[in-house]
């Protein structure tokens, strides 16, 4: 899980690569590198730490002079995060210089071959083997750098993306991926590689994504070669006209990526139903659906597979399909279902949920899934990713790019497409009143609006976030569709904050964890009007009684919490089925600025990475 960016061209190279791996940071930062050609030989610096730090320590001679280069921001799986464990990696000779976005499982057989052939090694890298095997194969076996690239990448088992090039044969770099992504746009005279487009934006709208098990050698002169790794056949390249703009790409002010992405929401969200939704006409349309009604209308049940919040979202979806559509769901996490042996029975639907669509878990849960003769439907956010690739159908939430480490608006754009997928089927199947149903796309409609003002809680809850934001342990309650929140709300200040959080359903509390409450615990309660209101406000008594100090989120108007709880922050009323749109909104507000006001690294936290491809 780490981000590579190349450039071959009539530019300096340095200035794109630098500002491509700054791009890329949301897929890893524990260290950084770039290598570059400067027409006689390669120059090298790497360092630990993020691209800012290799920014002040690069050699002088790199940010001047070439036009050939490979860059990368390292999230560390073989090896500790140091100078050394730093891509890129050079082979023995120095010829060779390689970056690479992934994991070489057969890492130490290999080594232990190379190693007797006399081949040393510097790092504790699975990468600084893969580019002496591929020395290796070209020395013994006589041939061109990307003949080698095959013929290395055939005896590695694992997942990569790979950028290398030569410095004796300066006009190409060779590239290939498995199981992690990688893009080539294409430019006049120029070409750019990066694990997704955001590095080559302004230069470039046309680029050629590799699909798994594809690799190219990309000329200067003669353009782009795609093949096969296996069987050696050529592919035509299929060259897409990128959608994404700089804009979308960028801070815009904010002063960090999360709280931009929080307050893109009630756009986002119109984007994820905009074109699907017609409250005039009271229909749903998404392809992906409509392609597929027989299967869904057929279900017997529906497996949702994801990680992390995109897991949150499948629970809530879980309440709102069984609720509307009366189809039996299950929730997995994938890294569990994909080691399991599952029973998928031929009726069953799998719903994959991923905003990256890169996450390895769900991936492979999803292959697990084909495998055993299931039709699997994705909801991704990135279009063209692996996920949104390997599912049969899907439909994406359109959410926009999402940067910040911590999911927010992904989230809740999830929701919207599982809320319109279940209405949809709820409808064909007719186990909604036609008016429950014309009132649940006017409340959907009107979402926007309402994020719009629960977002106006902003300095409320930044007042409160100054009275908690030195508290070691914070607990989150929520009942029925709110239970998910309540675990996504812990999940966000976790992450973030590293304070210590835990969701729970609000009655489950009196099973354990109201062991936990003293004056000192904070407690937020999702307390909204719909739903189990009354029961939630017992909930609150008992917290009360125990002297714990209540964070309620409250229906706007609410007078009874408000005369309970210590803090109230109110949200829009809504459908209890559409309630998580709104009532996540405050927890992420909380989380971000508890975290800013411990100083944490709110975009990049410790540890983590944006997109997961490794197990
Ligand atoms: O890209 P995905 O939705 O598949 O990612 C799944 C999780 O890794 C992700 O949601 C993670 O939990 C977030 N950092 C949470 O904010």
């Amino acid at each position: 899980m780490c981000g590579i960016v190349g450039y071959i061209g009539h530019r300096e190279a340095y200035p794109i690569i630098l500002k491509g791996l700054k791009r890329l940071e949301y897929r890893g930062y524990d260290s950084a590198g770039i290598a570059i050609y400067d027409g006689n030989t390669i120059k090298l610096s790497k360092t630990k730490g993020k691209v800012e730090d290799l920014e002040k320590c690069v050699l002088d001679e790199i940010s001047t002079n070439g036009k050939l280069g490979i860059g990368h921001t390292r999230w560390a799986t073989h090896g500790v995060p140091n100078n050394v464990n730093s891509h890129p990696h050079y082979s023995n000779s120095g010829d060779l210089v390689i970056i690479h976005n992934g994991i070489i499982e057969n890492y130490e057989s290999l080594k232990k071959e190379l190693v007797k052939r006399g081949y040393s090694f510097h790092s504790e890298t699975d990468t600084e083997v893969l580019i002496n095997l591929i020395e290796d194969v070209r020395n013994n076996e006589n041939v061109k750098l990307g003949k080698a690239v095959q013929i290395a990448l055939n005896q590695v088992v694992g997942a990569y993306a790979i950028a290398v090039f030569d410095k004796t044969k300066p006009d190409e770099i060779v590239v290939a991926r498995l199981g992690s992504p990688l893009a080539i746009g294409i430019g006049d005279k120029e070409f750019f590689i990066a694990s997704d487009a955001t590095p080559f934006l302004e230069y470039t709208k046309n680029a050629i994504y590799l699909e798994d098990e594809e690799m190219a050698v990309v000329r200067l002169e003669k353009g782009i070669k795609i093949r096969k790794i296996k069987d050696d056949s050529l592919v035509d390249p299929y060259i897409q006209e990128l959608q994404l703009n700089l804009e979308q790409i960028e801070k815009g002010g904010y002063e960090h990526f999360m709280l931009k992405e929080i307050y893109e929401q009630p756009n986002a969200i119109l984007d994820t139903f905009r074109g699907r939704l017609s409250v005039e006409q009271a229909i749903i349309k998404m392809a992906g659906i409509e392609d597929n009604m027989k299967r869904f209308l057929n279900a017997d049940r529906i497996i949702i597979v994801a990680c992390g919040t995109s897991w949150h979202a499948g629970l809530v979806a879980e309440y709102i399909f069984e609720d509307l559509a009366r189809i039996p769901v299950e929730v997995e996490y994938a890294s569990e279902f994909r080691y399991r042996n599952p029973v998928i029975k031929e009726n069953d639907i799998v719903i994959a949920i991923s905003q990256s669509g890169e996450t390895a878990d769900t991936l492979a849960a999803i292959k697990l899934a084909k495998s055993k003769g299931a039709f699997v439907f994705g909801v991704c956010n990135v279009v063209g990713s692996s996920i949104a690739r390997a599912t049969n159908a899907g439909a994406y939430t359109h959410a926009g790019p999402e940067i910040g480490v911590a999911s927010t608006k992904a989230f809740t754009t999830q929701i919207t497409v599982l809320s319109l997928i279940a209405l949809r089927l709820s409808r064909a199947k007719g186990t909604i009143s036609s008016t429950d149903y014309r009132m649940h796309l006017i409340e959907l409609e009107m979402i926007p609006k309402k994020v719009e003002n629960a977002l106006k809680s902003d300095e409320n809850i930044k007042a409160i976030a100054a009275i908690y934001k030195e508290a070691s342990n914070c607990l989150y309650l929520g009942r029925g569709y709110n239970f998910p929140v309540a675990l996504e709300g812990a999940l966000k200040l976790k992450e973030i904050s590293y304070i210590h959080a835990e969701g729970y359903p609000a009655a489950e509390m009196k099973h354990g964890p109201i062991a936990l409450i003293d004056e000192n615990m904070p407690i937020v309660v999702i307390a909204t009007k719909k739903g189990h209101y009354e029961k939630v406000v017992s909930n609150i008594q008992e917290i009360k009684s125990r002297k714990g100090k209540i964070i309620a989120i409250v229906t706007e108007g609410d007078e009874t919490v408000k005369s309970i709880a210590d803090h109230t922050i109110e949200v829009p009323e809504t459908l209890e089925s559409l309630s998580p749109l709104l009532t996540t909104i405050p927890l992420q507000l909380l989380s971000y600025y508890i975290a800013v006001m411990l100083g944490k690294n709110v975009d990049q936290p410790r540890n983590l990475a944006k997109s997961v491809t490794v197990e």
